[in-house]
């Protein structure tokens, strides 16, 4: 498929290199943004699985410069917001590291901190300070705190997908995503009082992506984060504690638990699941974009390289055996 016909089946995909996006998530968060105000009063916030960069670069736009650039920046105050935390929907693993992240609050810096983490490296962004690693990785989260000189995150925004690299049956997979997503809202009820599930209308219909939006962090009494581990085995399953109110009789009967599921953005504005056309194309003066920063190290650029190099390899063979 050419660039301009993406261009026009995707209009997200256009207006984020139009708009200097790294890439069209940007328009999720944002969207999200417009529904929840996620970023008001934020000082602290993780970007977790961040490579290229749209969210870190949304972040970027919406926290760090407009405080650079503020005459009131370098002025001292208390800050005492409730942190939130945002994620798309993907397993518990990631519930047990974004509450390493939640610690404690302290006081307010002079510029807004953006730690963004992912294992591929990324191009600078201005005012992200980027951690090459693995979030499911207990360092990596002490790096992350120690950017905060150990005060809590005001906001953990995640956009990271489990690796699915193996061949599963799609009916069982299926149940097992059930079974994971109804963990998760366990998890994440035991956490946080209000979570929502949103849509932004960038997400597209024919997918099944949704982000938790999660408010006013509230551990239960006495939690330790060392504990973490233990109290999530518990969650959903019949032995939960019953201090914790957290066994799997919640979601049955009257104890069921709903989730509000909201779609934001303006919904009379893009469809991301239709094709629009495109300016000039008329003319013949349409110029697709490139990408605004591809990938600096992505995964399968050695796939490429090695199929680039049989290919060149086939083709030096068929020379020598027509030169024989
Ligand atoms: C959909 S992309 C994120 C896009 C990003 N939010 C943006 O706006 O540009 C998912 C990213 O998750 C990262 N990822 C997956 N598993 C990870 C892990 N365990 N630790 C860190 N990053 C991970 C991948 O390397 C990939 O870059």
């Amino acid at each position: 498929m050419g660039k301009a016909s993406r261009d026009k089946r995707d209009i997200y995909y256009r207006k984020a290199k139009e708009e200097g996006w790294r890439a069209r998530s940007a328009f999720k968060l944002l969207q999200i943004d417009e529904e929840f105000n996620i970023f008001e009063g934020v000082k602290r916030v993780v970007d977790l699985c961040a490579a290229p960069g749209s969210w870190s670069q949304v972040l970027s736009r919406k926290l760090f410069l407009p405080a650079k650039l503020s005459p009131a920046s370098g002025k001292f105050c208390l800050f005492g917001k409730v942190p939130s935390l945002l994620f798309a929907v993907s397993n518990d693993l990631i519930v047990k590291l974004i509450t390493f992240y939640l610690i404690k609050i302290c006081r307010d810096g002079d510029l807004p901190l953006i730690v963004a983490i992912d294992l591929q490296p990324m191009a600078p962004i201005e005012g992200v300070i980027q951690v090459q690693g693995d979030i499911t990785n207990a360092r990596t989260a002490e790096l992350v705190i120690r950017h905060f000189d150990g005060c809590k995150a005001d906001l953990v925004v995640c956009d990271g997908a489990p690796d699915v690299s193996v061949m599963i049956y799609s009916y069982w997979l299926h149940d097992m995503d059930e079974f994971v997503q109804s963990q998760l809202i366990l998890a994440l009820k035991l956490f946080f009082p209000i979570v929502t599930f949103a849509k932004p209308k960038s997400s597209r219909n024919s997918s099944i992506e949704a982000f938790a939006v999660c408010e006013n962090y509230s551990p239960p009494e006495g939690f330790n984060e060392k504990d973490l581990h233990r109290l999530l085995e518990k969650v959903g399953s019949p032995s939960g504690a019953d201090d914790l109110d957290c066994r799997s009789g919640w979601l049955e009967g009257p104890n069921k638990v709903y989730i509000p599921f909201l779609a934001c953005g303006d919904l009379s504005g893009y469809d991301s699941d239709q094709s629009y056309p495109l300016p000039k194309v008329a003319e013949g003066t349409y110029q697709s974009l490139d990408p605004v920063q591809p990938p600096i190290a992505p995964p399968y650029k050695r796939a490429l390289e090695l199929k680039k190099a049989s290919s060149h390899g086939i083709r030096e063979l068929e020379r020598l055996s027509l030169d024989s």
